[in-house]
């Protein structure tokens, strides 16, 4: 289960669970050992201080011959055993065991020193703990022993206030540790997001290679396989269109030429059952001669999408114009009626992509709206924005399948026989392009669509940035 987290977690979680977790268990150890050198050289310094008041007792120990007496004068003893915090205790004791002055509490527990020999000892008198030092000292014929007691009151304050110190470091020391810790992390995980961005901006048309100085030397490897990567995928990808559109070239001419053929057999007297054949054969023809030409068209636009294409200044209104000279004799022909309202708009570009990309946006408002119908071609400049538009009256694009009618190959339901489903797809390569947009609306007459086709105006600032 554990492993299971470890493994799917994200690699920032992974790292500071990595060293947040021993931390936490390390912490305490320290928390420890710090405690300890706090409170013991202090223990050991009250203890010292015992000893101290021990030899002073001690100087009041008279021994003559066998006999040994003691006696301390009232402001001896007060100056010996006053402390600010403990109540201090003394006892003397003569050779035998006998007490010679003091506080009898203390006789217990016996013990045998030898000379100068001193003895700590924690031990209980009336209920009270009481730190003991246990002295002995020569006097006359054999050991006596002094007896310095003391209450716990300041070993309890040293006790509690370095417990509160360890505790406030320690919270202090982990805090900013584990500040310093996911900070560290963030920054060094920080170029990781960065390549994944790059690396997610990648598109099979604009595959550039990573700055491999640009990340942490542990990460180089991984960005030199991934650019011998790209490199064969870019290599891979460019011989499968240049395979098709070497492909539509090739079958160009034999495909003229099988047409004019049928042409000229449709021409001649023929019986009917074998006019229908032709007929079929010629509209077959028809359509693998567009569908070759609308793969020509968009192997063009990749083309100038992978290289650096000559930016041009191009005003959308002579790209109508040019583009309605070749459609109004059509228009006339099938009874369409085609208007237009010109207005100047100038963008950077190349001319040719953009007659081809309305020229297909045009064909489709003469086959999908019909004969009859009304076709408006516009070119507006408002704002930053300049724009080409074909509106039309036809029977319009259901809204669920406005996002799928500029994928490759997709025909709509009202589609006739002789399209192949390249035409927007290629319209919409022509305006990503130029770093425009291609949006689909309902007419605002109420029936029909308008295919809006945006662009940033050559003035704007993201007019000037050429590149995809
Ligand atoms: N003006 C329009 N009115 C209604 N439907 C349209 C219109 N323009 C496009 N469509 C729909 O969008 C689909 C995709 O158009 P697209 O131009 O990409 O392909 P096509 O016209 O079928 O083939 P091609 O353009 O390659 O000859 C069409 O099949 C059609 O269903
Ligand atoms: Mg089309």
């Amino acid at each position: 289960m554990i492993q299971k987290i470890l493994r799917t977690a994200s690699l920032q979680r992974r790292l500071l669970l990595g060293l947040i977790v021993p931390l936490l268990l390390i912490m305490p150890a320290i928390a420890m050992i710090q405690y300890w050198l706090i409170v013991t050289p202090a223990k050991l310094e009250i203890d010292r201080q015992l000893g101290d008041d021990a030899i002073a007792v001690s100087g009041f120990i008279h021994a003559k011959g066998n006999h040994v007496e003691f006696s301390i004068n009232p402001q001896a003893k007060s100056l010996l055993l006053t402390d600010q915090s403990d109540r201090e205790f003394f006892l003397v004791t003569d050779p035998e065991g006998r007490v010679l002055g003091g506080d009898p509490s203390l006789l217990d527990p016996r013990v045998q020193l030898a000379a100068g020999e001193w003895r700590y000892l924690d031990h209980q008198v009336d209920g009270h703990w009481l730190r003991m030092l246990i002295y002995g000292i020569t006097c006359g014929p054999g050991i006596c022993q002094v007896r310095i007691g003391e209450t716990w009151v300041k070993r309890h304050r040293i006790k509690d206030e370095a417990l509160f110190a360890t505790a406030a470091f320690s919270l202090f020391f982990g805090v900013m540790t584990m500040v310093v810790m996911i900070l560290a992390v963030q920054s060094g995980l920080r170029k990781i997001s960065e390549l994944s961005e790059d690396m997610a901006r990648q598109s099979p048309e604009r595959l550039s290679v990573l700055d491999d100085k640009k990340v942490p030397s542990e990460l180089q490897p991984m960005i030199h396989s991934w650019n011998l990567l790209l490199e064969r995928l870019h290599v891979a990808h460019q011989t499968q269109k240049n395979f098709i559109a070497d492909v539509a070239h090739q079958i160009r001419t034999p495909l003229t030429s099988l047409q004019m053929e049928v042409e000229l057999l449709l021409l001649e007297p023929s019986p009917p059952a074998l006019r229908e054949k032709f007929e079929n054969i010629n509209r077959s023809a028809n359509r693998i001669t567009h569908l070759a030409a609308q793969l020509l068209s968009l192997a063009r636009v990749e083309n100038n999408m992978n290289s650096a294409m000559r930016w041009l200044p191009v005003d959308l209104r002579d790209v109508a114009i040019r583009t309605l000279e070749e459609w109004s004799p059509r228009a006339l022909s099938v009874g369409i009626d085609l208007g237009f309202e010109l207005q100047s708009a100038p963008i950077v570009g190349q001319q040719f992509l953009l007659i081809e990309g309305l020229a297909n946006v045009i064909h489709n408002a003469f086959l999908y709206a019909g004969p009859g119908c009304v076709v408006t071609v516009r070119s507006q400049h408002s704002g930053s924005e300049c724009v080409l538009s074909v509106e039309d009256n036809g029977p319009g694009i259901p809204f669920e399948e406005r996002a799928r009618v500029c994928q490759r190959f997709y025909r709509g339901a009202i589609s006739s026989g002789e399209g192949s489903g390249l035409g927007l797809a290629i319209v919409s390569d022509i305006v990503r392009l130029h770093r425009g947009q291609l949006r689909i609306e309902d007419a605002p007459s109420g029936r029909g669509v308008v295919f809006i086709l945006s662009f940033p105006c050559a003035e704007s600032p993201d007019a000037s940035v050429h590149h995809v």
